[in-house]
């Protein structure tokens, strides 16, 4: 089963992008098969990091129905197990993408065969980025320590966790008053606690499955671009306050150190990770990389055992 690791934020610039180009070179240096997908619609610019100028194709191709598998337009990197959809071209804004067409691109992701599928979202809460980082259990919200990064990031958790619990109610079968106002279109002001009064109210019987359901969901974060007068303990506080709040469950990856070489690894076209292995960012990005591919085990894995 291909696991899919979307990587999202609420911040434009935080390095969603730069994380998300990284982690599938560095997991795919481990020896799993990875494709990395540009599922910023109209800013994209994963290609970018990872040095690819040929950018005809991608995407767009599978939108319009010009190919009719996702597969078609999957590419190989120079990196070896590491392909690549490149949304460059692509004549829709991810506000602008039809119900229908959602669901379909989720599904084909889904059906892709690979280990890994790493989606690199834009900034935002719009309810389509929302449901993309709402297809997995293995989400990666990224943001810079700054105040205001972290005011972002509240507000992008809060609507994520919001989505979900609709979702949930959507998906079972809740008192129909509880349906009809989360599900109404003019309820947008209805927010996460709101919806568990009105449980509370009309429904108690179903308010277990609603905690349980919820509490399913995994938030997994990076503090990037990490700078040593900034101190740590940072990210292990927001683990801790996040936990207490929400039902779901927040795990603090850890910090990603700021560089100046990367500024200059995207110029030369060369990914940070592997033109600095060396750096604090890279042994940082390297750390994360096998947290989230430690329960796996690749061919190589296997050759080594043998
Ligand atoms: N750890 C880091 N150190 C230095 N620069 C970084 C780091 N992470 C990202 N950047 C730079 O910050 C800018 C924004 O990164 P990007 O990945 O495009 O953000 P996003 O995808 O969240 O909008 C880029 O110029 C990138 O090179
Ligand atoms: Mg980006």
């Amino acid at each position: 089963m291909p696991e899919i690791i979307p990587i999202g934020g609420g911040k434009g610039g935080a390095g969603k992008s730069f994380i998300a180009a990284n982690l599938g070179a560095l997991i795919a240096k481990k020896g799993h098969q990875v494709v990395l997908v540009d599922l910023d619609l109209g800013a994209s610019n994963l290609h970018t990091f990872l040095g690819i100028k040929n950018t005809s194709g991608g995407l767009n191709l599978f939108m319009t129905k010009q190919v009719q598998q996702l597969a078609q337009v999957v590419v190989p990197t120079h990196h070896a197990n590491l392909s690549f959809v490149n949304s460059v071209n692509c004549s829709m804004q991810i506000a602008n993408l039809y119900h229908a067409q959602k669901v379909k691109l989720i599904n084909a992701l889904k059906g892709l065969s690979f280990d890994y599928i790493i989606l690199d979202l834009g900034a935002g809460t719009h309810f389509n980025t929302l449901d993309f980082f709402l297809t997995s259990n293995k989400s990666i919200l990224v943001c810079t320590p700054e105040p205001t990064a972290i005011e972002n990031a509240f507000r992008f958790i809060k609507a994520v966790y919001l989505r979900k619990l609709k979702q949930i109610i959507h998906l079972n079968a809740f008192h129909k008053v509880i349906k009809k106002a989360v599900l109404d279109e003019g309820h947008d002001e209805l927010g996460s606690a709101d919806i568990i009064d009105l449980v509370l109210k009309y429904d108690p019987d179903h308010e277990m499955l609603l905690r349980e359901s919820i509490s399913h969901f995994h938030f997994k974060f990076i503090l990037n671009q990490f700078r040593k007068h900034m101190g740590t303990g940072l990210g292990e506080k927001i683990e801790i306050v996040c936990n207490r709040h929400f039902y779901s469950k927040f795990h603090f990856l850890g910090y990603v150190q700021f560089d100046d070489r990367v500024f200059e690894s995207v110029l030369r076209k060369s990914l940070f990770t592997l033109s600095y292995p060396d750096s604090s960012a890279s042994a940082s990005l390297e750390q994360i990389a096998t947290q989230l591919t430690g329960h796996r085990t690749t061919a190589v894995n296997l050759t080594e055992a043998s």
